[in-house]
């Protein structure tokens, strides 16, 4: 299908049917070992260092620099029952290119004590791999080597976050962070300034337990997802990953001030979800708040190994009215997808692309295609991946010098079911229908995994 009407106005769309076979057919999926060791999923054993690569297709001159990917990767024997693809230990992948060259992939495992698997950024000239609910995040050298669990220049004193976002004028960056298995709950707005140094930690009141895995800005306000998965003690206790679906707990969005800096949440009580990941958010031109991020009915209740075998996610608009402090809902798509991305530079702004792995409505997520968001003509174009090959999420790189907001790339690792290897794929964003522009040949798989940065030389 080339270009699709995706733009649905009135609660769920076609994705709904697909939900059934979703949920009933899960057992036949996980069998007696556990989906999320499987396959793909399973981790590499080997640390490789390989500079002399392949590549079919022409790597854009103007992309120079480090395209890095965090995940799971447990290295120790795990426990297969009682995994959770969110508890692996952190594993970073990256390709180093050069003026239309690939000089060389890596991968290492992230070495601290708090285990951030989850994403890796850049500011202020460092590299971070992340992690939230208390994890310091670990510095990472240019070559992918953990260095230091004193991140910000020893200026972290709270837990951190795995979804920060970068203030495309100040060059702040934003996370919601908590703290939890090691103590009392306590959930931050903190801010790390463009000199790489945390300046603001202000406490925010919940109590809840919740799991604030995604934030995000906007012009005025940064956004707190008060949703509904909170902690278990019962899964603690039972040596699970401690967070369950939590139907009595009311989601709902909080809006904080950035410019008045008050302390004060203006919630929005939403219907029960979760959602990990956001495209974006802003400011419409009534004022009121837009939210776009892909919504599960429900998530971590029946599987207590991850995320995917319950019900699929859906990129759905959530519609803050600062008039009436009511909150509307619309599902904008009925493909299922996860891992969205879109242009750096526009967090908070009113963003016309978004990009993002289709997962499939099938008993399981096949990671089959690319899907491309055009948010002004509500359309959406999607890639099918060929049988054998199964995606992750797609960077958005812009071009040097771009000229509209979809110049540029995607970049995201493919595995390759038939070879048992990865490629590096880049795509060009204006026309992913044609395919990738380049692969790059590397020489073992890159398990499934969570987020990845660009970090230009
Ligand atoms: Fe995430």
């Amino acid at each position: 299908m080339d270009r699709r009407k995706f733009l649905k106005f009135s609660g769920l769309g076609l994705g709904s049917v697909a939900l059934l076979g979703w949920g009933f057919n899960r057992f036949n999926i996980l069998g007696r070992e556990n989906y999320y060791l499987q396959g793909n999923y399973a981790p590499v054993k080997e640390i490789i260092t390989e500079d002399r690569l392949e590549v079919v297709g022409n790597i854009p001159k103007d992309l120079s620099g480090l395209y890095l990917r965090n995940g799971p990767n447990p290295m120790s024997k795990p426990n297969i029952k009682k995994y959770h693809w969110f508890g692996g230990e952190g594993m970073l992948h990256g390709v180093r290119l050069d003026g239309g060259k690939a000089v060389w992939y890596r991968n290492r495992p992230v070495v601290g004590g708090s285990n951030p698997n989850t994403h890796v950024i850049s500011h202020a000239k460092k590299i971070y791999a992340i992690v939230e609910a208390g994890g310091s995040p670990v510095e990472i050298d240019q070559e992918l080597n953990s260095l230091t669990e004193e991140p910000f220049y020893g200026t972290l004193k709270t837990g951190f976050t795995a979804h920060t976002k970068l203030d495309p004028e100040s060059k702040e960056l934003h996370g919601i962070t908590y703290n939890f298995p090691r103590g009392t709950y306590e959930a931050h707005h903190v801010v790390v300034g463009k000199d790489g140094r945390v300046n603001r930690a202000d406490l925010l009141p919940l109590s809840s337990g919740t799991m604030l895995h995604e934030c995000a800005i906007t012009e005025n306000y940064v956004l707190v997802f008060d949703l509904s998965i909170t902690f278990s003690f019962l899964k603690l206790g039972k040596g699970y990953f401690p967070f369950s679906w939590n139907n009595d707990h009311q989601a709902r969005i909080g809006l904080l001030n950035r410019k008045t800096n008050d302390g004060v949440v203006n919630w929005f009580n939403i219907d029960p979800c979760y959602f990990f990941h956001t495209v974006n958010a802003y400011e419409d031109e009534r004022g009121n708040v837009i939210v776009d991020a892909m919504k599960y009915q429900k998530v971590f209740d029946d599987d207590w190994n991850g995320p995917f075998t319950e019900f699929p996610p859906y990129l759905t608009r959530w519609s803050l009215n600062l008039s009436t402090g009511n909150a509307s809902e619309q599902q904008l798509d009925d493909l299922p997808a996860e891992f969205p991305r879109m242009h750096p530079d526009l967090n908070g702004k009113v963003n016309r692309y978004g990009y993002s792995l289709g997962v499939g409505s099938g008993q399981k997520p096949d990671f089959g295609r690319i899907i491309k968001y055009d948010f002004v003509k509500n359309t959406n174009e999607v890639y099918e991946l060929s049988e054998e090959m199964e995606g992750a999420e797609p960077v958005f790189i812009p071009a040097e010098n771009q000229k509209s907001e979809d110049e540029g790339y995607l970049l995201f690792y493919v595995y390759n079911k038939e070879s048992n290897k990865s490629d590096l794929v880049i795509f060009d964003a204006q026309s992913i229908k044609s395919g990738p522009r380049a692969a790059v040949k590397l020489p073992q798989r890159v398990p499934f995994g969570f987020h990845g940065s660009w970090v230009p030389a």
